[in-house]
């Protein structure tokens, strides 16, 4: 397995290292969750669901991102079986029940609090919809979620579901190498072993990583440049890792973005993640971050595939004497130009520039990436002095929903909420009912 990585240069490559060693000494809630035994459950559950049956998973946030990075990065589409709604915008919800037979559908409820409102009401709303096709919903549902704790947890004893344990010491978006990521990746086909193992022997490396070690470098890079270009920009140039992007976002932003530091002191801090897509967003995106503020860093990522990709043939490029440069070179050709081209152009405008690159994109490639990065998020929490645990900023807003919602126990925090809104902006409200 080959990582191949350029970070941009930093300043003090001991100082992220220590940080590194520091981080892996703290023996995080993930690391144990990889380093356990925990796959053979998963394959006992796997086992029970139909081949013939689509996998419709429910869940938000951690508990669907890295499922779908996964997935999305080592099964051709034409193979997926799955169906992940991580939203609750009910025409989405409509259409993909409608579309899914239900009567050969197996459920995935993800939740590793067991209480999260989004995925309990879309869990009610199938459940709903499989009674009403006649299908026993105790068979045909799934659920993921801590061992003991919450709603989700009371219904796997209650009606007897099938189940599957999140580690109570894993947070939701660091949760990807456990059962949250495990079943709905096997059931789509995926070696989730070499998963496991590309994570495992990245944490090896870690731990006797010394200061060249690109992750090392990488930090000390980012920590450099750091706050003045706060936003990191994630290229991938390949269309199977674009939601890989949306995984590492969240973890992200999410993990580093605080009101308050480890002290308690009110600091704001933060870093953006920013997912471009290449070659695509070279339309879009790259004009602003050529020209635009100085205010981000840029990780291109690539991945080598075996991949169909004939050369233009000499008489079909001669369809117009423009067109001769593509003659005999391949759409990969153009892609590969392409992503050095928007290197060198963003180097050249002085951007902090590196790239990652995948020898393949299979399942050891990316369960090291994703291990990595996990890393890589305590590691800049570490260099910020804030918790990437929690996520105080989500309360707020969930509070003005339950008590919308009337959920018991939340009209007076909600409440407090909206004063405090109505407050601070005298903008009128329209109602949405
Ligand atoms: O990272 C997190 O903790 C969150 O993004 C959660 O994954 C998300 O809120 C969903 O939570 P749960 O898995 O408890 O339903």
């Amino acid at each position: 397995m080959t990582i191949g990585w350029n970070p941009v240069d930093g300043v003090d490559p001991g100082v992220a290292l220590k940080i590194l060693q520091q981080v892996l000494a703290t023996d995080p809630g993930f690391v144990g969750a990889i380093e356990s035994e925990q796959i053979p459950a998963v394959k006992e559950v796997a086992a029970t669901v139909p081949d013939g049956d689509s996998i419709l998973l429910l869940g938000i946030g951690g508990s669907a991102l890295g499922a779908r990075a996964l997935v999305d990065a080592l099964v051709p589409e034409t193979s997926q079986r799955l169906t992940i709604l991580d939203n609750i915008d009910p025409d989405s919800v409509a259409r993909t029940l409608h579309q899914l037979d239900l009567t050969r559908t197996t459920v995935l409820v993800i939740s590793k609090s067991g209480g999260t409102a989004e995925t309990a009401a879309q869990m009610l709303r199938v459940h709903q919809s499989l009674v009403a096709a006649g299908v026993d919903a105790d068979q045909k549902i799934v659920a993921i979620t801590d061992p003991q704790h919450g709603t989700l947890r009371e219904l796997v004893s209650a009606r007897g579901w099938r189940s599957l344990e999140v580690p109570p010491q894993v947070g939701g978006r660091f949760s990807v190498l456990t059962a949250v990521g495990w079943l709905p990746a096997l059931l789509c086909g995926v070696d989730v072993d070499a998963v496991r193992r590309g994570a495992l022997a990245a944490l090896t490396d870690l731990r006797k990583a010394g200061q060249d070690h690109a992750l090392v470098r990488w930090i000390d890079g980012w920590r450099h440049h750091h706050p003045q270009r706060s936003t990191v920009v994630l290229f991938p140039y390949r269309d199977r890792l674009r939601t890989f992007g949306d995984w590492f976002a969240q973890l992200w932003a999410e993990s580093l973005g605080k009101r308050l530091d480890l002290s308690g002191r009110e600091v704001w801090a933060g870093s953006t993640p920013m997912v471009a897509r290449g070659v695509t967003d070279q339309h879009s995106l790259v004009q602003l971050f050529a020209e635009g503020p100085d205010d981000k860093q840029y990780l291109f990522l690539d991945a080598s595939m075996e991949e169909e990709d004939p050369p233009i043939e000499l008489h079909t490029a001669a369809l117009h004497p423009q067109l001769q440069y593509l003659a005999e070179k391949s759409l990969g050709q153009l892609r590969c130009a392409e992503l050095e081209g928007t290197m060198a152009a963003l180097a050249s405008a002085g951007r902090p520039v590196s790239k990652m690159h995948l020898q393949q994109l299979d399942g050891e490639h990316l369960g090291a990436m994703m291990l990595i990065w996990e890393v890589a998020t305590l590691m800049a929490a570490s260099c910020l002095e804030v918790n990437p645990f929690d996520q105080p900023g989500v309360e707020a807003g969930k509070a003005v929903a339950f008590a919308k919602m009337g959920r018991d126990g939340w009209q007076e925090r909600g409440a407090a909420v909206t004063e405090g809104a109505e407050e601070a902006a005298s903008a009128p409200s329209i109602p949405c009912s």
